[in-house]
């Protein structure tokens, strides 16, 4: 695949949860970077696997991942529970992450000019889409605070939950992500640790600043 030259490039892996999303658009802001949600490309099949109640055919998932349009991917619908556990299951299949990850690859080193680079989150941004990316994070916190975090999120959205179910779910999602045999989640000796349990999104971002500048102005960058 044909890249663009001397983009800012930022890859970000994270369990569910974790605070990945917030930071990537805050980054995506700062440096004018176009932001890839991964997990909403997993949703959007989960979702559409869920609507049909039977399995897409490979050729049904390359048409849609074809037509899909940004619009697509911030429905709230995506953001149910039940939509997200039919993400990772579909998401365990190795021919369905092979047709996303041309969609992605092309979304992380083909961004529009208006753009200096971009920044995508995911499980597998840092391992497998985005491996020579110039920044790489591994984002995480406690399951106990990823999981309150989450409710408040949910809650807001008006949706029915309890802090005990999304916990439920956080740590089956967790499990099934980090041990599937095709692009599991772990962080990668390269990426950089961000524990977000203890920091505001804020400081968390400050952190994250600060170590990109540092390198961006070496680089000339900035
Ligand atoms: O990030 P989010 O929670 O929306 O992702 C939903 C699911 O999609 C994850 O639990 C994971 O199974 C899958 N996923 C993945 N690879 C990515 C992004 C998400 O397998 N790059």
């Amino acid at each position: 695949m044909k890249k663009r030259k001397n983009i800012i490039t930022v890859a970000i892996d994270s369990p569910a949860a974790a605070g990945a999303g917030t930071q990537a658009k805050y980054i995506a802001k700062e440096y004018k970077l176009l932001y890839l949600d991964t997990g909403k490309i997993y949703r959007y099949l989960g979702r559409l696997e869920i609507k049909k109640k039977k399995r897409l055919k490979d050729i049904e998932i390359r048409k849609k991942i074809d037509s899909i349009k940004i619009r697509d991917l911030s429905s709230k619908v995506l953001l149910n529970d039940k939509v997200a556990i039919a993400a990772s299951h579909i998401a365990k299949i190795n021919r369905v992450r092979k047709l996303v990850k041309n969609f992605q690859m092309n979304f992380a080193y083909n961004p529009p000019k208006k753009y200096l680079g971009s920044v995508l989150d995911g499980r597998d941004i840092t391992s497998v889409i985005m491996k020579d990316a110039m920044f790489k994070f591994y984002i995480t916190a406690d399951l106990k605070i990823r999981a309150k975090r989450r409710y408040l999120e949910l809650k807001k959205l008006g949706k029915r939950v309890t802090v005990k179910s999304v916990l439920k779910s956080l740590k089956n999602r967790d499990y099934l992500d980090k041990n599937r045999v095709h692009s599991p989640l772990k962080k990668t000796k390269d990426s950089i640790l961000i524990n977000t349990s203890k920091l505001s999104k804020k400081a968390c971002f400050k952190k994250i600043k600060a170590i990109m500048d540092k390198k961006l102005k070496l680089n000339g960058n900035l």
